[in-house]
């Protein structure tokens, strides 16, 4: 049995004492409140076990104490408590703001003591008081904790417990990073409501006003219902950094302001655009169970065994590598290019943030529907900032070569995936056009370009069987002085080179090597994206291996050099139909139809590696349900994807039973034959959008289930992953 003291008895006091009663009922509580009627109330509602008039009687004997009171009344009532508890309790506050507090304790101990540990819960209401006591306030919401180096191990620990027996889930952050976060997704909200509600109450006809105020009014002014003297205490407390957040806003409402007086419907059009491109990201991360506060969006899919076939006709998402180049190709026009079947994936968003960061007019994606205002070959503007390219690494690299040529500075960053992926590929050989890259000393991320340098064409033999390396070099070519060639070692896919012609730029290809003349123009097209292979690949392989399935997939793009997936399945006995082939802008087009078959192990062929380089986690997933042994060689370049995909792969294979044993350039693949089951395990997705999709497979063959974590980056790619995979019948569950 654990013993708690709450102090305050408000909402967020109150609903902890409801949600411990209700999730951990052998604890004891002790509530104090100043009000004698709160105190009743809380008694009478079974919220506490005792009441108290002095705090000094709620905490005698507490293992745990938590202060929820208002801001303002924290350090006095911090004083009390640091008086009255007993040496080996321990503190915790739900405060709003954390600096503040801080600085209170500080101002009574001059130090911050190892039995602290600031908190504060992310949830709330507009509600308030004891009455609005609420069991389920935390459940699926964040805790933050905020301890320094001095707090200690157990007492991180047991706070850590308390939060998450309510359901919640607790991160860590430092104190200024919390109250910077907060300032701008709470407190500057509130501030906003309030002063929204004030401004239109001195309005003389308010109440004329507000018996006509719509959903808008009453959406955006909700939390003015709020309580005034908390959000007073917050406001101060949080002073400089909702002051910064304040002023922020103030200028942007000043533009608006502006682009309104001026009748500037284009400004506001991308204003309102990228807000609500924005809004739809945001939704789609809190979606999935996670906070936009944290930077790592927890998400576990667990799949289990298919009863019955994978069967029904489905369109997976547009293809991510046309349409990252659909954005910086348009761009880069002349005119205005229109996009349809668009990846709204957060890698393709990220191109398309980078080019409106540079000043390009972008509307969309909406239902796949994009507008790119061409700025022309020599119309990008600076950026204000690094350029932010999340997890892709295509942005990263075509970016690179389009960014060598400008005459501004600029730098490229990720996240914690792209920023340990190798970027010397790119720099190098750009290098030798005259183009000034760095990175950091091992070769990743950031990238900085130095502008303003004159880039001289010149002849590449490329390395490694890299379209990214190839385009990056074809695009610096774009601003180089005469002929920029590249010779691929093997071929990769060409999408750079079909819609650069398709924008009206010539592109000389000639065996292994394509080649462009610098100086020349685009001019905007429309662009009709195919639906992605590679996203394809997955249900290509569970309707393979799920005995019963009958599945076809629309609009899919078979450009060949993108077809692997098909040529190895097909080697291995797959079942696989080419329907209605067809060309649409430049991109060839079909429909695959796909049924069960049993499957033998096969040695890929090497030639077909890079024509399906990311589809291999999935065909590993095949190979373990082939009757015989694979083998894949020449597949050196998983290793440095969005994880060591050889690596990721072997690894949670193994943890599923598999016979599996990897090489530095490959695996070699026991299958089972038809009748294999995997184990049933829970295996890591190293954040890698394809790994988790390709043990999400794995489940249907299961014996009992399995448990993917950390598939966040699945949004990356293919953000509707989990719809389609449920309505051609996977068994498939999300949780955080
Ligand atoms: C891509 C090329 C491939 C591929 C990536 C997309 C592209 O990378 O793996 O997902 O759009 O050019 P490499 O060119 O590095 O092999």
């Amino acid at each position: 049995m654990k013993r708690l003291a709450v102090i305050g008895l408000g909402l967020i006091g109150a609903s902890c004492c409801a949600a411990i009663k209700k999730r951990a009922p052998d604890w004891n509580i002790s509530g104090y409140s100043r009000t004698e009627a709160t105190r009743q109330q809380a008694l009478a509602k079974g919220l506490i076990d005792q009441s108290f008039e002095s705090i000094a009687g709620a905490v005698r004997q507490a293992d745990l104490i938590l202060i929820a009171v208002p801001m303002g009344q924290f350090r006095q009532v911090f004083e009390n408590v640091d008086a009255t508890r007993d040496s080996s309790s321990v503190v915790t506050d739900a405060g709003s703001t954390k600096g503040s507090v801080i600085r209170d304790i500080f101002s009574v101990l001059e130090s911050i003591p190892s039995w602290f540990v600031p908190g504060h819960p992310i949830a709330g209401s507009e509600q308030s008081g004891v009455d609005a006591a609420n069991p389920d306030l935390y459940v699926d919401h964040q805790v933050i904790l905020t301890p320094d180096l001095n707090t200690a191990a157990d007492a991180i620990d047991l706070v850590s417990f308390f939060w998450k027996i309510q359901g919640a889930s607790v991160s860590q952050m430092d104190v200024e990073r919390h109250d910077e976060v907060l300032a701008l997704t709470s407190h500057l909200p509130h501030v906003l409501a309030f002063n929204l509600v004030h401004a239109l109450s001195d309005d003389d006809e308010h109440l004329e006003i507000f018996r006509y105020a719509a959903g808008g009014f009453r959406d955006f002014t909700r939390i003015a219902a709020s309580d005034p003297t908390m959000w007073r205490d917050i406001s101060l407390a949080n002073q400089q950094a909702l002051l910064s957040g304040i002023d922020r806003f103030a200028e942007r409402l000043d533009q608006m302001r502006n682009a309104i007086a001026r009748g500037d419907g284009d400004w506001i059009m991308q204003s309102f655009d990228r807000a609500r491109t924005a809004r739809t990201l945001f939704s789609s991360l809190t979606d999935q169970g996670a906070h936009p506060v944290t930077e790592t969006h927890p998400s576990v899919f667990t799949t289990t065994e298919a009863s019955q076939g994978i069967t029904g006709t489905i369109r997976v998402p547009g293809d991510k590598s046309i349409s990252h180049r659909s954005i910086m190709l348009g761009a880069l026009a002349d005119g205005i290019t229109t996009v349809d079947g668009f990846l709204e994936g957060e890698d393709a968003i990220a191109t398309v943030q980078a080019f409106r960061d540079m000043g390009v007019r972008i509307e969309g994606p909406h239902e796949g529907r994009v507008t790119v205002h061409g700025v022309g070959r020599d119309g990008l503007k600076a950026p204000a900032a690094a350029l932010y390219m999340g997890n892709s690494g295509t942005s990263m690299r075509l970016l690179s070569g389009i960014l060598a040529g400008q005459v501004f500075d600029s730098e490229l960053t990720g996240d914690s995936s792209l920023s340990r992926r190798p970027m010397r590929r790119v720099s190098m050989p750009l290098g030798q056009l005259g183009a000034v890259l760095a990175t950091s000393e091992d070769g990743t991320p950031p990238v900085k370009i130095s502008g303003g340098q004159h880039l001289m064409g010149c002849h590449t033999d490329m390395q490694v069987a890299s379209a990214q390396v190839k385009s990056a070099l074809l695009l610096a070519g774009l601003y180089a002085d005469g002929e920029t060639s590249v010779t691929e070692p093997a071929p990769t896919r060409d999408h750079t080179e079909r819609m650069l012609q398709g924008f009206g730029y010539p592109v000389k290809r000639q065996g292994a090597t394509a080649s462009v003349i610098g100086g020349g123009r685009l001019t905007a097209c429309h662009i009709d994206v195919p639906s992605d292979i590679s996203s394809a690949a997955f249900f290509l392989v569970a309707a393979s291996i799920v005995p019963g399935s009958d599945l076809t997939l629309s609009h899919v793009g078979i450009n060949p050099t993108r077809v692997g997936i098909l040529e190895i399945l097909k080697l291995m006995g797959a079942d696989i139909e080419v329907m209605d082939a067809r060309e649409v802008g430049g991109e060839p087009v079909a429909d695959l139809r796909v049924r069960y078959a049993p499957l033998n192990g096969i040695d890929v062929p090497e030639s077909l590696v890079p024509l399906a380089i990311d589809e291999f986690p999935v065909l590993f997933v095949a190979a373990c349900c082939a009757s015989g042994q694979t083998r894949v060689t020449g597949a050196e370049e998983l290793r440095v994807k969005e994880s060591d995909r050889i690596q990721s792969m072997v690894d949670g294979l193994k943890a599923l039973g598999v016979a599996i044993e990897g090489t530095p350039d490959g695996a070699v693949i026991q299958g089972g034959g038809p009748d294999f089951r995997f184990a049933s395990a829970s295996v890591e997705a190293h954040e890698d959008h394809r790994i988790a999709m390709a043990f999400s497979v794995a489940g249907l063959l299961s014996e009992g289930g399995v448990v993917v974590n950390d598939c966040a980056n699945v949004a990356t790619s293919f953000p509707n992953f989990v719809g389609l995979a449920r309505e051609t019948g996977f068994p498939l569950t999300v949780s955080s």
